[in-house]
């Protein structure tokens, strides 16, 4: 469905998304092109709108459909830049934006800089916070331009982990929490004050993505840990031993991934069934699944007439497990939850 035949409208409909350069938004920006939207891909860095630019003259894409910006989710000037821009090329508002940049960090608290944790809600929740004080205005105008069209949106991408705070992800789970606080919040100030902007927040759980890379090989691994190993305390060192040993990661994620490539197959493909479940598996430890299931998710609440508050996009081990953590009492739930690690860790050696 194009973009024009949600309301009939010949001008296409604008939408913002940040974190453009790579994994879930790249993909995003070129799906909804496709579908006939017109796409302000905002990166941060040069290299990465360099990427993009090239996949537009790769894809041969109109000039006019997509954008590609300069945009920093942690810099003020940045995404005030961008909104003025957008906002006087787009006279009749913005129809979407897709919150989408964001860092990834899995880390023990106690091996966690306060710089560290600063750096990761600076980005993934005041980051989104930034992006809609800037774009609430421009979404507004669309709604009050399009009287009868469909509802304009913020679609902002989670995690699982802003629902479940697994172990080793105590920087990002709190950032994802409080994204999710922040979106709960403003749908609820929206519907306090009668506007029709509507918010949604897609929740995937792990995805093929350059965020992932860290876990991807012993080399990435040890690069991902560089400089933490050597600045450690003894005791913290000693208390946390056998943190540091590949073999026993890559065990406990492989087998992860064994078990989850085949849930992954059978529950994601029952809602995608034109596709293959070697589109499941892509990265040799995780049950990561193919982004373009993410991408299709949050393209989906971007199209939809009705978008949904919440929408998670998981293979069927990671909803059992999420369901566990989150709907057992604390106690039963970290029960559980540690006997899978340990029974996981035990069935490898
Ligand atoms: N992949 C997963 O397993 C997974 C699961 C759940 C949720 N998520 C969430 O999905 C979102 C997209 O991640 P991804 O998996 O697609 O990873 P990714 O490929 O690493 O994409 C992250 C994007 O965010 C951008 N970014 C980082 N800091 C930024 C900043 N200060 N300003 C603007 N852009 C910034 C990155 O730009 P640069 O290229 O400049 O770094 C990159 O384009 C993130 O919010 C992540 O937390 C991912």
């Amino acid at each position: 469905m194009a973009a024009t035949a949600i309301n009939g409208n010949a001008t296409p409909h604008a939408v913002l998304v940040t974190g453009s350069s790579s994994g879930f938004g790249f993909g995003t920006v070129f799906t909804l092109a496709e579908r006939g939207f017109r796409v302000y891909a905002g990166c941060r860095s040069a290299k990465g709108r360099a990427a993009v630019s090239q996949e537009i003259t790769k894809r041969g894409i109109k000039e006019d459909r997509i954008e590609v910006m300069e945009l920093d989710v942690t810099n003020e000037e940045s995404v005030a830049r961008c909104a003025a821009h957008v906002g006087e090329m787009e006279l009749a508002g913005v129809y979407a934006v897709v919150s989408n940049a964001g860092l990834g960090e899995t880390r023990l608290l106690e091996m966690t800089s306060m710089e560290t944790y600063s750096h990761v809600y600076e980005t993934n929740t005041l980051g989104s916070v930034r992006v809609f004080q800037h774009f609430l205005p421009l979404l507004r105008k669309f709604a009050e331009l399009h009287a009868s069209g469909p509802a304009p949106r913020i679609v902002a991408v989670s995690s699982i982990g802003g629902l479940v705070a697994a172990a080793e992800a105590s920087a990002y789970a709190a950032s994802k929490f409080a994204l999710e606080a922040v979106c709960d919040s403003l749908r609820r100030e929206l519907i306090l004050f009668s506007s029709p902007v509507r918010v949604c927040v897609v929740e995937p759980a792990f995805a093929s993505t350059p965020i992932l890379e860290g876990m991807k090989t012993e080399e990435t691994w040890d690069a991902a840990l560089a400089g933490t190993r050597e600045n450690l305390r003894e005791d913290v060192k000693k208390a946390y031993r056998g943190m540091f040993d590949w073999q026993k990661k890559k065990q406990i994620v492989k087998f992860h991934g064994e078990l989850g490539s085949w849930t992954c197959g059978t529950q994601l493909n029952h809602n995608h069934k034109s596709r293959t479940s070697n589109r499941t598996r892509p990265h040799p430890h995780l049950a990561a699944m193919d982004p373009q299931y993410v991408v299709d998710a949050i393209v989906a609440q971007v199209a939809a007439r009705n978008p949904n508050h919440r929408k998670i996009v998981a293979p069927l081990l990671d909803y059992l497990l999420l369901s566990v953590a989150r709907f057992v009492s604390t106690r039963i739930g970290d029960w559980l939850l540690y006997k899978i690690i340990k029974w996981r860790a035990s069935v490898q050696h």
